[in-house]
């Protein structure tokens, strides 16, 4: 089970309020629906150790505190992908490390931050099906259903959101972010102004 979020009445700590619009998500609830999540994990996998293969770096923050909270045995690896969009919107995807582990007929939880168009799942999860598991399971913190472009669906959802940029809690926007303790929605004024120096920086 996912959850639907409206939106958090918490109001946004000074130190970041000149650059966060609001709360999303608070720490609090992401603790608690993280716990959640690990208990449903540890049912699918009925006691079975498991590869935890997780992309990086969104995940950060969310694969700390989950794996704290699942009780099996495991092993951990990741797998780097980086988009090579500006702004928002992703653009061509780049793998910069590849898996090292042996998944060979061993039950997979591959993880990522959010599923968002859904591109990044679908590029990934055929190269790891090729390193032929006994099965893959899927697992993100963010789901944004709205937005899929490609027909794919996590088996595990920690919160289903609104078509919203967000960023905190291990997600970025232009790699800026990632240590807010929650998922938040900054100003707008900070994406354009970002988007722009980035435009600017490429073309000097
Ligand atoms: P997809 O390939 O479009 O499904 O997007 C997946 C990747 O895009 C995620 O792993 C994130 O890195 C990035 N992404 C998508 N939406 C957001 C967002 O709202 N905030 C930050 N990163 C995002
Ligand atoms: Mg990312």
């Amino acid at each position: 089970m996912s959850v639907i979020l409206k939106s958090s009445k918490t109001s946004v700590p000074l130190r970041w309020r000149k650059e966060v619009e609001s709360i999303l998500i608070t720490d609090d609830q992401l603790a608690r629906r993280i716990k959640g999540l690990a208990r449903e994990i540890e049912r699918d996998f009925r006691g079975r150790e498991m590869v935890v293969v997780s992309l990086l770096s969104g995940t950060v923050m969310f694969l700390a505190d989950l794996i704290r909270h699942l009780n099996l045995p495991l092993r951990l690896d990741f797998i780097g992908v980086s988009s090579y969009g500006l702004g928002t919107e992703s653009g061509e995807l780049v793998f910069t490390k590849e898996l090292r582990l042996d998944v060979r007929n061993r039950d997979v939880l591959l993880v990522d931050d959010i599923l968002d168009t859904g591109k990044t799942m679908s590029r990934v999860l055929p190269k790891l099906r090729a390193l032929k598991p006994r099965t893959i399971k899927t697992c993100v913190l963010l789901d944004k259903p709205s937005r899929r472009v490609e027909n794919i669906r996590a088996h595990h959802v920690g919160f289903s959101i609104p078509d919203l940029f967000v960023v905190g809690y291990g997600l970025d926007f232009a790699e800026r972010y990632r240590n807010l303790p929650f998922v938040g929605v900054l100003h707008p004024h900070i994406y354009q102004e970002v988007s722009k120096q980035i435009c600017n920086d490429l073309n000097k």
